[in-house]
């Protein structure tokens, strides 16, 4: 164990033999400080939305295919020319530190050992720099957090793209804090610094809470900023937190040459839909005109293959890999990527799809189950 301001930070790196993804939480919470695991797991308010996220993949299921004729499906896949091999994805999150010495560092190394794409936070507890240095070349985007002095963003900007980052993600459902009820029972601040910060006027976000680094952030983001990154940094902008068809339109309207369709993990709005029940009306609004990322919920690869049939191109996931890493360190972070990996390929065979391709326009049924 590593302690910085008190708090104790794993060591570990160590391969995880997984059941599932499930089951890494109460083994997390074992090892990760108190204020650190609650701002990790914790949703807003009731968690309810951070419930319905999951829950929600029994509103379709996957029609097995008898008689298919296929061996050995293959994950790999190829979006926004970027060739991986799978579509599983790192989503962005911040301060990694809490769950281990290393943070996003080991985080990016594990990630890369599976030919994943991985995402790095405007939080993150390491520099967009040690960041994408971990991750030695292989694919990364940077997710950006919009400050409202705009010589920061363009720091921030240049310093990703200098880093070698094939993508901006901007993160537009966070403009305030959802009402994070588990940081205010456990009076939740920072206790590590995040490295992007230490130049803000604003100091670098330790002993502050997601709320007072949130309202140093910007307000106001509109459709202007799209166009305003894209044009800057001459990168592909991939607008992150879309749950509506009509946002998703707006984006693309603004030259978003992504969308990321996310309720943030139901972090943020509370009450709001289950992520995976809005997928499908964006995905037929949005008629393959740019590429989507899906998160939210993601626990199992039958999930994975649902969100891909239902018109996703790329899947993310969070807190499962925070917990890989708490109790493996790169190493763990890798174990959990195969894990989930490894179900889909399970779930590809058992469905007759060979390819991503296949696996995209494979039928779903949508039949009521009363659990
Ligand atoms: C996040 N998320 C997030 N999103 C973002 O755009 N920038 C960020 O810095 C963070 N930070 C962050 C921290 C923690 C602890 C969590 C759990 C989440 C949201 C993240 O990108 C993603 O949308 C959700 O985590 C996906 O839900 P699951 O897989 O965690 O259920
Ligand atoms: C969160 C921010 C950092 O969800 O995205 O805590």
């Amino acid at each position: 164990m590593t302690t910085v301001n008190g708090y104790e930070q794993s060591d570990n790196e160590q391969r995880l033999a997984i059941l599932n993804l499930p089951s890494l939480e109460a083994k997390a919470k074992a090892i990760i400080p108190t204020g650190g695991f609650g701002y990790i797991v914790g949703g807003a308010e009731d968690d309810w939305t951070l419930r319905q996220n999951t829950k929600a993949f029994t509103h379709a299921q996957i029609v097995p295919k008898a008689l298919s004729d296929i061996e050995a499906p293959s994950t790999a896949t190829t979006v926004f020319g970027l060739d991986l091999k799978t579509p599983i994805m790192m989503a962005p999150v911040a301060a990694q530190g809490l769950a281990h010495a290393k943070g996003e560092t080991d985080t990016a190394k594990g990630v890369a050992a599976v030919g994943a794409l991985m995402s790095q936070s405007t939080y993150s507890s390491t520099s967009i720099a040690d960041t994408a240095a971990a991750g030695a070349g292989a694919p990364q985007f940077f997710q950006l957090y919009m400050s409202k002095d705009w010589a920061f963003n363009y720091s921030l900007l240049d310093e990703a793209k200098k880093a070698g980052v094939k993508a901006i993600l901007l993160t537009v459902d966070a403009t305030v804090d959802g009402y994070r009820e588990q940081d205010i029972i456990n009076d939740f601040q920072f206790p590590i610094p995040m490295a992007n910060l230490q130049k803000f006027s604003e100091g670098d976000g330790a002993g502050k809470g997601i709320g007072e680094i949130y309202a140093a952030a910007a307000q106001k983001i509109g459709p202007d900023d799209v166009r305003r990154i894209a044009e800057y940094t001459d990168l592909p902008v991939i607008v992150k937190g879309i749950q509506s068809p009509e946002d998703a339109m707006r984006a693309i309207g603004a030259g978003a040459a992504g969308l990321y369709v996310s309720n943030h993990g139901g972090r943020q709005l509370n009450g709001g839909p289950a992520s995976f029940d809005v997928l499908p009306a964006i995905a037929k609004a949005v008629n393959h005109r740019v590429p989507i990322i899906f998160d939210s919920g993601i626990r199992r690869g039958s999930h994975v293959f649902k969100a891909l049939a239902s018109g996703a191109d790329l899947v993310a996931i969070g807190r499962p890999v925070l917990y890989g890493l708490a109790l493996g360190g790169a190493e763990g972070v890798q174990s959990v990527f195969e894990a989930l990996n490894h179900e889909l390929e399970i779930t590809m065979q058992l469905a007759g799809t060979k390819t991503i391709e296949d696996v995209k326009h494979a039928p779903l049924t949508h039949f009521q189950y009363a659990d």
